[in-house]
């Protein structure tokens, strides 16, 4: 039956989520256990968010808005810019699929970086797009490398700013010259989900800029981290007209639903949210940082809401002793990082309760 797909989708292994808490409690039995695998807000939504959701939740017998007007017509506001330059995905992976979709052919080429989000690497390779693959170094996007890796046949190349799984970001002199010289009719894909945990930083990037200048970049930001709504799926891309009115072509009419606009515009304007969130995040990041210092694990400073570590040869082992203990995290064999496990920031509870059983762990190995 499988001779019954496309041949090369043989060779493309699905993405593999964090394990489900309900699937965790499910297989070993456990009363309670914790998620921090998946880079998600601890905290859920604020009151406000789901009360908008329970009020929406009446016209569910209606289509949602295929459009997003209000959601766009918000985020116009905020930005500054017209509606017109927005296109809403379910959740900003959509957005990725709709990039690779509508402007790369069969005979193009992706440059992406390795190892990082895993979907720009599986979105390209289903549509057959021949994928050109960078080394980080240091943990860090090398621009430079990429610069290098260009052909004739290069058409996209994805930038994770921060990056994903290292939590480490390129500053703006880095994105500058990267800028600078590149072909015009290459297209540069700008992650930003962790936009809002890193944008404080002096030399954080401002790719707004290159938008401005009308270049061919599309930004990609989310509604799932900061903001709490991973479960919704709304995240949405930032582009020159003309590239979103492409985009919208390979769209499905209804692709966004109701209750995830409602509540993507209601936790925009939930500042004390974000705030909060911040808060958490700092705070469980130094405690973290602190704790692994202490036990003498090596991790990557994060620019983030979670934390590459460097565990050595027993990550497999501590990390299915973690699950037995109720606690996810996860481990990173996927994306050719053996050793290393990335842990989400928790509530400080959570961190608490990782740290203690990391520790009881780690002393019995
Ligand atoms: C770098 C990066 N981009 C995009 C996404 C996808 O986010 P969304 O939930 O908006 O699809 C993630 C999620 O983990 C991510 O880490």
């Amino acid at each position: 039956m499988k001779r019954l797909a496309k041949s090369h989708l043989n060779k493309i292994k699905p993405y593999k989520p964090g394990k489900p808490i309900e699937e965790l409690k499910r297989q070993l039995g456990l009363k309670d256990a914790i998620k921090m695998a998946s880079n998600e807000n601890a905290l859920s939504p604020s009151s406000r968010v789901i009360s908008s959701i329970a009020k929406a939740a009446r016209d569910l017998n209606r289509y949602p808005d295929g459009g997003s007007f209000y959601l766009k017509k918000e985020l116009a506001k905020r930005f500054r810019i017209s509606p017109d330059n927005f296109i809403i995905g379910n959740g900003s992976d959509e957005v990725i699929v709709f990039a690779v979709r509508t402007f790369l052919k069969s005979g193009d080429e992706v440059i992406i970086a390795k190892p990082t989000f895993l979907v720009y690497d599986i979105a390209s390779r289903v549509e057959g797009i021949r994928v050109k693959h960078v080394p980080l170094r240091d943990y860090r996007y090398d621009l430079e490398s990429m610069r290098k890796a260009i052909t004739k046949k290069t058409r996209m190349i994805f930038i994770a700013n921060p990056d994903n799984p290292t939590g480490t970001y390129v500053t703006r002199k880095e994105v500058e010259r990267f800028m600078s010289g590149l072909r015009r009719d290459i297209i540069v894909v700008f992650d930003e989900a962790y936009y809002e945990f890193a944008s404080e930083r002096s030399d954080y990037p401002r790719t707004m800029r290159y938008f401005k200048k009308e270049r061919n970049v599309i930004i990609l930001r989310t509604f799932s981290k900061i903001y709490s709504l991973a479960g919704l799926r709304v995240g949405y891309g930032i582009a020159r007209r003309d590239l979103i009115e492409s985009m919208n072509k390979v769209r499905e009419p209804f692709n966004v639903n109701s209750l995830a606009q409602t509540a993507a515009i209601a936790a925009m304007y939930d500042e004390g949210f974000v705030k909060k969130t911040k808060r958490l995040i700092k705070m469980g990041k130094s405690y973290l940082y602190s704790e692994l210092d202490i036990m003498g694990i090596m991790y990557i400073p994060s620019a983030t809401n979670f934390i590459l570590m460097e565990i050595g040869p027993d990550a497999p082992v501590i990390y299915k002793k973690l699950l037995k203990k109720g606690i996810i995290v996860r481990n990173m064999e996927a994306w050719g990082l053996s050793g290393f496990l990335r842990v989400t920031i928790g509530t400080d509870r959570e961190n608490r309760r990782f740290i203690k059983a990391l520790s009881d762990i780690w002393r019995q190995l």
